[in-house]
């Protein structure tokens, strides 16, 4: 029996302890953590993706804001929008939603975001951090997979860890985490990308298998070793026979679940933990903890 690694009921715990620690700063008289989150334009997904954040906010007494600018907005009103957060004291991180409207140069507008609010940990100044090991904000869908990997104590030191995908957002922050000399990591690990020759020759040799590439099912049983543990990133939409919709993984999960030892689902496993690490982040943000 293959072990199904369960998403939100992890993501429910690190919400309890993330509510419970909130409570100790409204004790303490302190002001409620505050999030502020700005969407540029209407893509659906992201306007799904930051209502939930706002209301995963208040579920556990974090303020959130959402501030919405049209598609057409230029890079300048976003920067605008980012300085008057930096400067407010009332917020304690700052998420600018991803994707961009083409017309704005992201990299400009992550990099005007207060490495110390930057709750998405984008900033070269966090993602610099990670990599030399510094205390900083770790992306996270990363931190997530990882304290996935912690609470269900999969081992991962000397392990051989293969990361289908190098995006920022996951890719290369996750091999940094897992390959950096602490606990949980300490791993042996590969990226591999569309570029990768014989995917299946490094994928079949992994202890822990990540797809983060967005490629609904490109990971089948035959790039998967025998008592592997598979963490499925991908959140892909697809049309069903009836014409509803419904959201799925780069790994088939039918096809792989009976040969590995433990897999996230989709939906279910890595989405809500990532969730619930940008309410840990801005735990942080409001503690300071960086300065
Ligand atoms: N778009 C997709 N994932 C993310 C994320 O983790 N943060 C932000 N800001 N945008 C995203």
């Amino acid at each position: 029996m293959s072990l199904l690694i369960d998403g939100k009921k992890l993501a429910a715990e690190v919400r309890s302890e993330v509510k419970y620690e909130v409570e100790v700063i409204l004790k303490q008289g302190k002001p409620a953590p505050g999030l502020n989150l700005l969407l540029v334009g209407s893509d659906p997904a992201s306007e799904i993706y930051v209502r939930y954040k706002s209301k995963d906010c208040e579920q556990v007494g974090i303020v959130s804001t959402i501030v919405r600018l049209p598609d057409t907005a230029s890079e300048e009103e976003v920067v605008a929008i980012v300085n008057l957060w930096n400067e407010d004291r009332k917020v304690d991180g700052i998420l600018v939603q991803l994707p961009l409207p083409k017309q704005i140069n992201e990299q400009r507008v992550l990099q005007s975001i207060n490495p110390l609010k930057d709750v998405d940990g984008f900033h070269p100044v966090n993602v610099g951090k990670l990599v030399i090991g510094l205390p900083g904000f770790v992306p996270c869908t990363p931190a997530g997979v990882v304290e996935m990997l912690r609470r269900y104590d999969i081992p991962t030191s000397g392990k051989h860890v293969v990361i289908v995908g190098r995006s920022n957002i996951v890719g290369k922050p996750l091999a940094m985490l897992l390959a950096q000399k602490k606990l949980p990591g300490n791993s042996t690990v590969a990226i591999c990308h569309s570029a990768t020759e014989d995917l299946e020759s490094y994928t079949k040799r992994a202890d822990i298998l990540i797809a983060a590439v967005g490629s609904r099912h490109l990971i089948t049983s035959k790039h998967v070793k025998t008592g592997a543990v598979v963490i499925d990133v991908g959140i892909n939409r697809y049309e069903k026979p009836d014409g509803t919709f419904g959201l799925t993984g780069d790994v088939d999960f039918e096809d792989v679940y009976e040969k590995v030892s433990a897999i996230t689902p989709v939906p279910g496993g890595v989405g809500p933990m990532t969730r619930a690490l940008l309410l840990k982040n801005t735990l942080l943000a409001a503690s300071g903890v960086f300065t």
